[in-house]
């Protein structure tokens, strides 16, 4: 039978999951066939393609050229804790967190590390007042945080002067939102998010004065050698013109110098966060038009353009994490949007990713059926 409730037209890409996110429009795997695979990542030819994936990568974010970029293992992930375990522990630490990633670093300062750490903690939907920090000492923070739909405004909390070091996992907002350099000391993100590229491999940028650190403070606990940034008290400058700790992947590398280009096709960073910026406001158009759904994100200043997350708020819901799963299921089954299910430890709802790589044609098509799947999820409900 046909359902003349369900919408006419379909996303010609229905991949919204936060990660690994939508490849690049036109992406297709014959364009990486130039690849220089079977080949050493220490040969002319291997190293002058990290050396460009990291000058390419400072060109389009408009990174200082006094701070270093390097290409190391395990991801963001990698990237953050490489950070947390090198520099930590010289001075107290503030550890801010208002959704799950952020509470991972928590995590790591409290339990594992041990540090002499402050927690900041606010529930999903808000933000930590970032005003209300001491920047003297360190702090690691999320700029925006994934599972919750929250980000950083902006960098105006943190002070020029301070004395202690700022270390922000930025992968879900590298690309598709503006990032204060002066105010960040390290930098973190992954090639699997607002890019669509591969994971695996993590990006760390660091300030002269997180440099600084690294030469001038030795933490007492043994460092992995994935972990390992300095030598003798001095930093490592091979890893930061691509000479990678360990083996990277080639393909993946050309994967993300392609992806660099096509961002360059679009303009740029300014372009990349204007697509999610488009993106986000579609979404946000849709919510207003409709009393059956919001934003988690509680202050529309904090509301994430990437991983925009909401939630279901009709009073007929008896069951809201069976019934977000369920329409989620239903636009999944219908092939339409893919991956849209909250994450596992969010509150109950759905998470549309709407970074760069997205096209809005296709957020708005998708759209339409957003609405089916809700009814479509009442009537079953009402049985
Ligand atoms: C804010 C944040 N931090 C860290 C991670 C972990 O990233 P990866 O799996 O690339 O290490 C994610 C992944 O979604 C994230 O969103």
């Amino acid at each position: 039978m046909l359902d003349d409730t369900k919408p006419a037209a379909r996303p010609a890409n229905p991949r919204f999951s936060s990660g690994p996110c939508a490849k690049p429009p036109a992406w297709t795997l014959d364009k990486l066939r130039d690849a220089p695979l079977g080949r050493s990542h220490r040969a002319a030819v291997g190293k002058e393609r990290l050396l460009k994936a990291i000058e390419d990568t400072r060109e389009i974010l408009g990174i200082p050229a006094d701070y270093r970029i390097g290409i190391v293992p395990a991801s963001d992930t990698g990237a953050v804790e490489m950070a947390m375990w090198s520099m930590l522990g010289q001075r107290p630490v503030e550890m801010v967190a208002w959704e799950s990633f952020g509470a991972g670093w928590v995590t790591d300062a409290v339990k594992q590390l041990k540090l002499d750490a402050r927690v900041h903690e606010a529930p999903y939907g808000q933000i930590v007042d970032m005003n209300a920090l001491d920047y003297d000492r360190d702090v690691v923070f999320t700029w925006n945080g994934t599972t919750s739909g929250v980000r950083m405004p902006d960098g105006q909390a943190i002070p020029a002067d301070r004395d202690g070091l700022t270390i922000c996992d930025a992968t879900s907002a590298a690309f598709a939102m503006d990032l204060p350099w002066d105010k960040l000391d390290v930098t973190t993100f992954s090639w699997q998010k607002v890019l669509g590229g591969e994971a695996a491999h993590g990006m760390l940028i660091l300030s002269p004065r997180a440099v600084e650190r690294l030469e001038s403070y030795t933490p007492d606990r043994p460092l992995p050698k994935i972990f390992r940034l300095t030598k003798g008290g001095k930093l490592i400058e091979g890893i930061f013109k691509g000479e990678t700790i360990n083996t990277p992947s080639m393909l993946c590398v050309e994967d993300y110098l392609l992806a660099l280009d096509w961002a360059r096709s679009v303009g740029g960073l300014k372009g990349l966060i204007a697509r999610a910026d488009a993106n986000a406001g579609a979404v946000a158009d849709f919510v207003a038009a409709h009393d059956w759904i919001e934003n988690l994100a509680e202050d529309p200043a904090t509301r994430s353009t990437t991983s925009v997350c909401l939630k279901f708020t009709d009073a007929r819901i008896t069951d809201g994490a069976a019934f977000a799963k369920a329409v989620a299921k239903r636009l999944e089954g219908e092939g339409v949007a893919l991956d849209v299910g909250a994450y596992r430890d969010a509150p109950a709802g759905l998470r549309i990713w709407c970074g760069s790589t997205v096209e809005t044609s296709d957020i708005q098509a998708m759209l339409p059926w957003l609405d089916w799947a809700f009814n479509a999820e009442i009537d079953a409900q009402r049985g």
